[in-house]
């Protein structure tokens, strides 16, 4: 099985020159909370990104509940490779490079579903669920020297789950998935361990693409409980009992924001009655019990509310179980795939309830989604004036409050604060100027 990109017996050798790698280091300066703007807009920056940030991390690909059955299959994105990620017969998680080792084009154009295997439908040739290269037409014309073994799928080299959550990484000699999270799981927990049955999605994956980049969603999803009042300001008010707007508890409240030097971030209110938010879901939930498992401060915490990002680009939301990803299609597009992630105990109208709940919110459509795709399309567009793009931005709230408050673990802060913001831009700087294991030559 071919596991990195390699021509088997051929003697190609890529040019140092085709990719000049920049130093990042006047770009951010996270001590003192300012980043450039060009490292939102610059195409030369973004094709490093590819290779130094999304292709040695840890990325999130699928949820082990899309396979049931050898020859499920899910496609997606590793940055902006294209990958299929499918259940062989011995009922492995595979992912594969969704693309042709004759010329290029993808074996599977289906978003989903499926097959015994991947038939290329430029010339035919076809790959089985472990990505062997099975059957050539008019093999007989190829040299001696072809082996069919030699021309497999190229293979994502390590597939691991935390909770039902699949992640693959091109690194060939990764730091295990668990440790690379650190601090982060015990955050995840709180959305993905109520009970030993997990989790499962519910109502397919919703798909839609933004005017910006990829940075300004998972900034946010990590760092930002500071937008809420201004940006969801009128979200609040039409969900608000009496129609009239938030409570004054919920425009100043006090919670912790996580964050470790991987850049995974969290933040989140702190209140003794938390509670989800639909009104089905509060009341199925046991709330004495998820304390016994979880314990309070998850209870009173991230349990049902707040914001994460686990870097680069994976995001989610305890309180309507919704989780992302933000693939990058250059340095200014994204496009947003989101599923609604349930407890696999939960009675069926539970269940529903949490569904309709996350598409009112933050669907494609959702009354938050579009206020803060609304922001990031905003910012993208005038970030290539020349003079706009020279002014730096500031990442300064709650600079110096950081600490370890015995409660939340790792690092924490006051919830209105930028510290995530200022560790994801700190551990992206970090990978930037860090050669990936494919820059050894
Ligand atoms: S590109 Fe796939 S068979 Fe030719
Ligand atoms: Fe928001």
């Amino acid at each position: 099985m071919t596991t990195t990109p390699s021509a088997p017996s051929g003697e190609l050798k890529r040019p140092a020159e085709l990719f000049r790698p920049m130093d990042v280091s006047g770009l951010v300066d996270a001590d003192n909370g300012y980043v450039d703007r060009a490292i939102f807009t610059d195409r030369q920056l973004y094709q490093q990104e590819l290779r130094r940030v999304f292709a040695p991390s840890w990325l999130f690909l699928a949820h082990e509940d899309q396979f049931k059955k050898p020859g499920d299959f899910f496609t997606t994105y590793m940055g902006e490779d294209p990958v299929i990620v499918s259940l062989n017969k011995k009922r492995e998680i595979k992912a594969f490079l969704n693309s042709c080792r004759h010329r290029g084009a993808r074996v599977c154009r289906a978003d989903y579903g499926q097959t015994k295997n991947f038939t290329c439908s430029y010339h035919g040739w076809s790959f089985d669920l472990d990505g062997e290269l099975v059957s050539a037409p008019n093999q007989a014309t190829y040299p001696e020297s072809f082996s069919m073994a030699d021309w497999g799928l190229v293979q994502v080299p390590h597939i691991e789950t935390f909770h039902g959550l699949i992640f693959g990484t091109w690194n060939p000699d990764p730091v295990p998935l668990r440790e690379a999270l650190g601090e982060m799981a015990w955050y995840m927990d709180a959305m993905l361990d109520h009970d030993d049955e997990g989790t499962e999605v519910i109502g397919g994956v919703h798909k839609w693409v933004l005017e910006g980049n990829w940075k300004l969603a998972a900034e946010q999803f990590g760092t930002d409980w500071y937008h809420v009042n201004m940006s969801h300001a009128s979200a609040l008010m039409v969900m608000s009992p009496t129609g009239k707007g938030p409570k004054d508890e919920i425009v100043h409240r006090t919670g912790r924001q996580f964050h470790n030097e991987a850049g995974h971030g969290a933040g989140f209110p702190v209140h003794p009655k938390n509670r989800f938010d639909a009104r089905t879901v509060h009341q199925h939930v046991d709330y004495d019990a998820l304390r016994e498992r979880l314990g309070d401060a998850r209870v009173e915490g991230p349990l049902t509310n707040g914001h994460a990002t686990v870097f680069p680009n994976f995001s989610y939301l305890p309180v309507n179980g919704s989780i992302r990803i933000w693939h990058p299609k250059g340095p200014d597009q994204m496009e947003v795939w989101a599923w609604t992630i349930v407890d696999r105990s939960w009675p069926a109208e539970v269940k529903e309830a949490q569904r309709l709940y996350n598409l009112r919110t933050f669907g494609p459509s959702g009354i938050f989604e579009q206020d803060d795709g609304e922001n990031w399309s905003e910012i993208q567009a005038i970030s290539h004036g020349f003079v706009t793009n020279s002014v730096p931005l500031n990442y300064q709230m709650g600079l110096g409050r950081d600490s370890e408050d015995g409660v939340y673990p790792g690092t924490t802060s006051e919830l209105y604060s930028d510290s995530a913001g200022r560790a994801f831009y700190a551990a992206w700087q970090r990978q930037m100027n860090t050669p990936a294991w494919h820059e050894n030559h």
